[in-house]
C-alpha cells in the first residue's frame, strides 16, 4: 500500500522537554524540523515533574559541579559512565542561565537570583552535607520549562504535528535509520517522515507498572520502535520508586517536600529514616529511601488499617511556606489524598517513577549499539535523549532533579550533534522498498484478528505481574515465575483485537500500539533483573543483596530476538577529572 510522504531535515519523536530542547537548537540552525507528538506538546509529561533541576549554582550554599559530580556518581552506584555524568554537571549552571533567557519563570531570592532547594542525595564537599542545588520554579517546574520551551519553538518555526503517533523506525540494509511511520490519531492515516537524522524523545514507561507517577501516555514508544528495529536495550533492570506517591493514587508528591523541611513517619509516629540513613536522613538517595519505607511497612510498622502506607508531614512547614513553594503538592493532596497537608500528613508509598535504562547513546545523543564487526559502533541517523535514552548518568539510580538536567543538557547536545553530522551527509538516503512494512502489518493484524483478548484485560495483566514480580525488592523464586508469565503476556499481546474498529478519534487502535511498545519494556525489565545476580542501586535483590562489582560493574544489553542479554562495561574514566573509585554507599 503507497502511503503518503513528508520530507525533513530531522524528524524528532516527543515534545518533551529533551525533544523540545533538541527541536530548538535544531531549528534555530535552520533545519526542517517535525516534532510528532501524541499530545499537545505541552501536556507531554515534563509538565508533571515538580521539585527542580540540579545545577551546582552555589545561590544559597557554596557548591561545584565537582560536588555535584560525586553525587551523581555515588547516587549511581557507581553504574553511571563518568565521562558522561562529567558532561551533564559542568554543562547544568550553563543550561539553567540559558533556560532564564528563554524566560523561565524560576522563584527568586530576596537577591534576585533563582531559588535552589535541597534533594535527595545532592550534597556539598562529597557527601558531607545536603546543599541547596535544585533550581525551582514552586513545585511546577517542569510545568514552566515546558511551556518555555514551546513558546520558544514556535518562534523558531518548529514543525508540530500535533496528536501522531510514531509506528516503527525505518533503517536500510546498511543499518541506517531513514525516518519514522507515524499515524495521525484523529484519523488513522499512515505517514513517511523521510529524515536525515531521527531523534527518539519518547519519554518514560512507567505505565508497565500497576501503580505508577507516570502520564498514561508513558508507553515506551521509542523502546519499543528501536527493539523492533534491532536495537538493544540498555540496563533495564535498574526501574526507580519514587519514595512519595500518594496511596492509593500513585500522584507523584515531590522530593522538595522533604527539601522544604517535611518529613517520614511510621505509625509509631517515628522518623524511621533517621536509623538508615544517618546522615542524610530523609534526604538520602531515592532506592534507600524507598528500600526503608518498604521494610517499615513489612515488619509491621506501616500507618493506616492495613498497615501499608507511610506518612508525609509538612504541616509544621506552615500555611505560607507550603501555599508559596507548594503549591501544587496542596492541591493534589486535598484532592488525591483528601487531606489538607497544612493540618495533617500526606498518606503515601513507594510508586514507579522513572526509568533508568534506555536507548543506548554516548554524551553526544547519537545511538550506539554492537554491530557485526565493533563492540559499539554509532547508528547512522538515529539519536536518543531523555528518559528513553540510556547515556548513562543515571546508572542504577537516578538523582532527583537530574532528570530535567539530563533533557535540557542532553537535548542541546544532540541537536548540537545532528548539525555537524547533516553538514557531512547533505542528501536524504533513498528510502527502501519496505519502509513502511512492519507498521503496516501491525495494523492490518489490529484489523482482522477475530476472537481476540481486550488489550485492556492483557494490559492489566502485564501491569500486575510486573508490579508483583519486579518490585522495590526482588525474589528470586517470584522473578524466574515473573518471565515466564511476562513471556505469556507477551505472547497474548500479539493476539489482542480491538472491539471498537470505528475511526472516530482511534483510542482503542492507540491503545493497543502503545502495549505492543510497553511489553517490549515489560520484557527487557523482568529478563534482565532476573539475570542480574546482585544488589545495586534501584535493583535490589533478596538473594544477592550486596553489590558485587568484581562480577557486576557493567551494563546490560537486552536483545528483544531470542531475549538475548549481553554486557558492556562502565566507562569509569571521566572527560578531565580523575575518577571517583569505587567504595561503599552510605547516606
Ligand atoms: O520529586 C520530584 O519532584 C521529582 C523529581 C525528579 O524525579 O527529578
Amino acid at each position: 500500500m503507497a502511503i503518503a510522504k513528508r520530507t525533513f531535515d530531522v524528524v524528532v519523536v516527543g515534545a518533551g522537554g529533551s525533544g523540545m530542547r533538541a527541536a530548538l537548537q535544531l531549528a534555530e540552525a535552520g533545519l526542517k524540523v517535525a516534532v510528532l507528538s501524541k499530545v499537545f506538546p505541552t501536556r507531554s509529561h515534563t509538565v508533571a515533574a515538580q521539585g527542580g533541576i540540579a545545577a551546582s549554582l552555589g545561590n544559597i550554599n557554596e557548591d561545584n559541579w565537582h560536588w555535584h559530580m560525586y553525587d551523581t556518581v555515588k547516587g549511581s552506584d557507581y553504574l553511571g559512565d563518568q565521562d558522561a555524568i562529567e558532561f551533564m554537571c559542568r554543562a547544568a549552571p550553563e543550561v539553567v542561565y540559558e533556560l532564564e533567557h528563554y524566560g523561565m519563570p524560576f522563584d527568586r531570592l530576596e537577591s534576585g537570583k533563582i531559588y535552589q532547594r535541597p534533594f535527595g542525595g545532592h550534597m556539598q564537599d562529597y557527601g558531607k552535607v545536603p546543599v541547596q542545588r535544585a533550581c525551582a520554579a514552586a513545585d511546577r517546574t517542569g510545568h514552566a520549562l515546558l511551556h518555555t520551551l514551546y513558546q520558544q519553538n514556535v518562534k523558531a518555526n518548529t514543525n508540530f504535528f500535533v496528536e501522531w503517533m510514531a509506528l516503527d523506525l525505518v533503517r536500510d540494509q546498511d543499518g541506517d535509520v531513514l525516518g519514522v511511520t507515524a499515524m495521525e490519531i484523529e484519523t488513522g492515516e499512515v505517514m513517511m517522515f523521510h529524515a536525515r537524522a531521527t531523534l527518539l524523545a519518547t519519554g518514560g514507561a512507567g505505565r508497565i507498572f500497576q501503580s505508577s507517577t507516570n502520564a498514561f501516555i508513558n508507553t515506551g514508544d521509542g523502546l519499543g520502535m528501536a527493539a523492533r528495529a534491532g536495537i538493544p536495550l540498555e540496563d533495564m533492570e535498574f526501574f526507580q520508586f519514587h519514595p512519595t506517591g500518594v496511596y492509593g493514587a500513585g500522584v507523584l508528591i515531590t522530593e522538595g517536600v522533604r527539601g522544604e523541611g517535611g518529613y517520614l513517619l511510621n505509625k509509631h509516629g517515628e522518623r524511621f529514616m533517621e536509623k538508615y540513613a544517618p546522615n542524610a536522613k530523609d534526604l538520602a538517595s531515592r532506592d534507600v529511601v524507598s528500600r526503608a519505607m518498604t521494610i517499615e511497612i513489612k515488619e509491621g510498622r506501616g500507618c493506616g488499617e492495613h498497615g501499608d502506607h507511610i506518612m508525609l508531614k509538612l504541616d509544621h512547614l506552615g500555611d505560607d511556606v507550603i501555599k508559596q513553594r507548594l503549591p501544587g503538592i496542596r492541591e493534589i493532596a486535598l484532592k488525591f489524598a483528601h487531606v489538607d497537608p497544612a493540618k495533617a500528613p500526606i498518606p503515601v508509598v513507594p510508586t514507579a517513577h522513572y526509568m533508568m535504562g534506555g536507548i543506548p547513546t554516548n554524551y553526544r545523543g547519537q545511538v550506539v549499539a554492537p554491530c557485526k564487526t565493533a563492540p559499539e559502533e554509532v547508528v547512522q541517523g538515529l539519536y536518543a535523549v531523555g528518559e528513553c535514552a540510556c547515556v548513562s548518568v543515571h546508572g542504577g539510580n537516578r538523582l532527583g532533579c537530574n532528570s530535567l538536567l539530563d533533557l535540557l543538557v542532553f537535548g542541546r547536545e544532540a541537536g548540537r550533534q545532528i548539525i555537524k553530522d547533516l553538514q557531512r551527509n547533505p542528501h536524504h538516503k533513498p528510502l527502501p522498498a519496505d519502509a513502511a512494512t512492519r507498521p503496516l502489518e501491525r495494523l492490518a493484524r489490529l484489523e482482522n484478528q477475530k476472537n481476540g483478548e481486550r488489550v485492556g484485560e492483557v494490559g492489566a495483566q502485564m501491569r500486575q505481574v510486573m508490579q508483583t514480580h519486579c518490585g522495590v525488592f526482588r525474589f528470586p523464586d517470584l522473578l524466574v515465575a515473573g518471565v515466564a508469565q511476562i513471556k505469556q503476556v507477551a505472547a497474548r499481546v500479539a493476539q489482542t483485537e480491538i472491539q471498537d474498529k470505528s475511526r472516530v478519534f482511534n483510542t482503542a487502535r492507540v491503545e493497543a500500539l502503545e502495549l505492543d511498545n510497553l511489553i517490549e519494556v515489560a520484557q527487557a525489565t523482568m529478563i534482565a533483573a532476573q539475570a542480574r545476580q546482585e544488589s545495586r542501586g534501584a535493583h535490589a535483590r533478596d538473594d544477592f543483596t550486596a553489590r558485587d562489582d568484581v562480577n557486576w560493574l557493567k551494563h546490560s544489553l537486552y536483545f528483544r530476538e531470542n531475549y538475548r542479554l549481553d554486557y558492556k562495561p562502565v566507562r569509569l574514566k571521566p572527560l578531565t577529572v580523575d575518577s571517583f573509585p569505587l567504595k561503599a554507599r552510605v547516606y
